[in-house]
Order: structure tokens, then sequence, then C-alpha cells
């Protein structure tokens, strides 16, 4: 590694990434109601063995040690999310005092350590009494969410200033409603438009109305993004890349800058206007503070005649025999270059936070430590990727790993290992890995 953080600058901000599902446990705790994820795990097979989040890593109880050690390692910001249920156990109305003071509680603990929260608003966990109502297919969870997001900001605005309105739109809409790999579970065309054109409203919305309570607030929203490439140079591969670009990197940030669905590459898009009202055009867009970009491979796309919709595949790390992460994921550093390219490259973009980036591998505690080389190198890589685009003028302010601790990773469950500390699921016990050393070593440089 030929940088220090210095190259980067003092005011580059430096983090890790949680989200509430993921940790936190306690999931029927202290009065918070069942999130669409509490009820999807209790399906049989949709988990890699099952596995649940009901206790997670027991953040819920644990976060004094766990903020200690965050504080240890010399990390200063930290991302997590908000479960909305644990807040409005019934996701809009009534609400809950002790997931209130839960969180009031982590906040005010991050503050006095030096760390700087930085708060997700939706990390995936709707209340399930919204989708008795239809969730994310029902076009008033734009108010609900509204509603949800106001209810944060007036509780915790006097302390918390930066705020992301979704995570990953992308995924959470195509793995929940078009693949139903994901909760609610629900499958087809149909249901992904529905759902990701209400995300797409509530991402506007959410930020319109944190500035309207908070006018000095950062605010952004965080996107999934992979660097695309075509398989071959033949123009069937080529539009199939474009096709596959469209949908997994400019779905949801075009209409947040005002330009609209990508309809001229994926035509079956234009279906969405059955959605869409008057207005509804402009109302996608909102100025936000920051893009949040979440990174962790790149895509290889080839023509599928038989794929529906977008007849493009996805050629894996595995058919290509290069070097994958536990997700079965290529390692390629690069491809956070090129997406900080791409993004910059967009007019009126605001700066750019890498809000996760990370590695899974199998992690073997062995001497009561984690060595773990993969990650290491890997983190490495990455950073050097960011501040090669930074030195060539993209407007990148911050990095966050993802993430802190191992955890609940969807539905692959506790099987791959992110954390830059290693948590032993049978007793909770937290070990720091070799690559969280070397993490807090590069902050305190
Ligand atoms: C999500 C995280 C997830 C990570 C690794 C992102 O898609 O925001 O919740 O754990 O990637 O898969």
């Amino acid at each position: 590694m030929h940088f220090s953080k210095e190259a980067f600058g003092d005011d580059f901000v430096w983090g890790v990434s949680t989200a509430a599902y993921q940790i936190e446990g306690a999931h029927l705790h202290d009065g918070k109601a069942p999130s669409i994820w509490d009820i999807f795990v209790q399906k049989k097979n949709k988990i890699f063995q099952n596995h649940k989040g009901d206790i997670a890593c027991d953040f819920y109880n644990r976060y004094i040690d766990d903020l200690e050690l965050m504080h240890r390692l010399n990390i200063r910001n930290y991302r997590f999310s908000i479960a909305w249920s644990r807040i409005i156990p019934n996701g809009v109305g009534e609400i809950n005092q002790a997931g209130v003071d839960f969180y009031n509680r982590l906040i005010d603990l991050s503050l006095s350590l030096g760390i700087t929260p930085w708060v997700t608003l939706y990390h995936w966990d709707l209340p399930h009494a919204l989708e008795l109502k239809g969730g994310w297919l029902n076009r008033d969870v734009k108010e609900w969410f509204a509603d949800y997001v106001a209810v944060c900001v007036q509780l915790f605005a006097d302390r918390v200033k930066h705020w992301m309105v979704l995570n990953e739109p992308t995924v959470f809409t195509a793995a929940g409603y078009f693949f139903g790999v994901h909760a609610p579970g629900k499958k087809g065309l149909d249901n992904f438009l529905a759902a990701a054109h209400h995300a797409a409203l509530a991402q506007a919305h959410g930020g319109r109305v944190i500035k309207s309570w908070q006018a000095d607030s950062v605010v952004g929203s965080t996107f999934s993004c992979s660097h695309v490439e075509q398989f071959s140079s033949r123009p069937k591969d080529i539009f199939a890349a474009k096709k596959a670009d469209a949908l997994l990197n400019r779905l949801f940030i075009e209409p947040l800058l005002g330009l609209g669905y990508p309809t001229a590459e994926i035509k079956v898009l234009n279906r969405i206007e059955k959605y869409m009202r008057q207005n509804d055009l402009a109302d996608l867009k909102f100025d936000m503070d920051f893009i949040g970009l979440q990174n962790y491979t790149r895509e290889i796309i080839r023509y599928a005649m038989f794929v529906p919709f977008l007849q493009a595949k996805i050629v894996s790390a595995k058919e290509r025999k290069v070097e994958m992460t536990a997700m079965n994921w290529e390692v390629y550093p690069e491809s956070i270059y090129h997406i900080l390219k791409k993004f910059a490259a967009y007019e009126n973009m605001p700066p750019l936070i890498i809000t996760e980036n990370g590695a899974a591998f199998p992690d073997l505690k062995e001497d009561d430590r984690v060595h773990d080389p993969k990650r290491l190198q890997y983190l490495q890589d990455a950073i050097g990727q960011v501040l090669r685009a930074k030195q060539e003028g993209v407007p990148v302010k911050g990095y966050f790993v993802w993430t802190f601790l191992d955890n609940f990773e969807w539905a692959e469950g506790y099987y791959p290992r992110f954390g830059l500390v290693h948590v032993d699921f049978e007793n909770q016990e937290r070990t720091v890995k070799s690559s969280g050393e070397w993490y807090a070593n590069f902050l305190k440089a």
C-alpha cells in the first residue's frame, strides 16, 4: 500500500456501516413489532439453513461494548439504520418510547465517544403491519414513510445531522418484489415496477421532509452499483451490458437527478407509467447533499435470448474462474474507481461518499485471533482506487467499510462474514480481525 490517510485530506470522512436487522436482535423486545424480515425468515428454505435475525449480534443489548470497541479502533463515523417498527410498531401512529430510548442511548453514547452518527432511515425492514396494507406496492407508502421520517427527524435532529433516506432501492425492490428472494418474497414485473416507483417517490419525498424539519441537515440516499462490462464486443453483448447497467446503476439515481427512468435502454420500464400520476416526474427529483455509493464487485454481461425483459445475463465469477469472495462475487478493486467516475460524470452530481464497501471471506478463529489477509488486501486495494478517483478530480468525500461486525447477511444467513470484527454467534464473543487492526492503525496515522 503506497498511501496514507493524509493523502485523502483532513475533511475526508472515514467510518463503518451497519443495518438494524442485521445486528440488533431483540426482534420483538420492548414493544418492537415485527418487520417484513421477521416474518420472511420464518418461511422454510428462504434463508441459508433457515437462519434468522432474532438475535443476530445482540447489538440491542451489547451496543455499549460495541461502540467502545469502535472507539478503540479509531472509528469516528458510524452509519447505522433505524428499525421503523421499533419506533412506530404499526408503521403509522403510536410511537414506542422504549424503541426511541434505545436510539437515544445509541446516539448519545456515540457522540460522547466522539463518533458521529450517520443514520439510514430505511434499510429494508418495513413494518409488517404496513405490508398487510400492501407495503411498497401501495402508493400510500410514500406518506407512511414521510410521517416516519418526520418522527425520526423531530426526535433525533438535535443530535443527528447526517441522514440517508433509503438503502439500495434497486436491491430491495428487485430481490424483494421481482425475484422474491428477500422479504416480503413477492415476484413479478408488476410488483417490481410498483415497488420501484413508490420507493423512488419516497426517496425524494423523504429528502424534502428532512430538510423541512432541519434546514442544516446533510441528506443523502444510498445506491448499489457495480461496474458493468460486456462479455465480448459483439453488438448483442454490448447492448445487453447497456441494459444491465441501466438497471443496476441508473434506475434510481436518474429520476432523483430529474432525468426520469432509463426507459430508452430498458423498454419494459415504460410500463412503470401505469403507476405514475401527474407531477410524479417532478416529484421524483430532489437535490441531495450527497450520494452514497455501495460497491462490492463488477458484473460481466452477455446477451441471453431467453431471459425475460432484459435478454441479458451475468457471466458469473465462477464461470469466469476469477478470484471470488464468499458471496461468489469477483474481487475486482478497479470497480469502485469506475463507479466513482461514472457517477461523477452526471451533471449536477452532489459530492459522493462510499457508504459501503467490503468483502466476505470464510474467516477462522485460531488461538483467539482472526487472521484475514484477503479482506485486508481487498480493503487496501479498494481504498487505493478511491484515492485514484479522488486524485483525478472526483468529488468523493468519505468511505465507510461494510461492515463493523460479522452479521446476518440476509438470504445468506450467518454464513458470509463481512466484519472487521469477528462474532462467535454461539456466545456473542467479539474478536478484532487483522483487517480491523489494520483499519484502526490506518485511521490513527
Ligand atoms: C447491503 C447490506 C449487505 C451488503 C453485503 C448491501 O447490499 O446494503 O445490507 O449486507 O450489501 O451483501
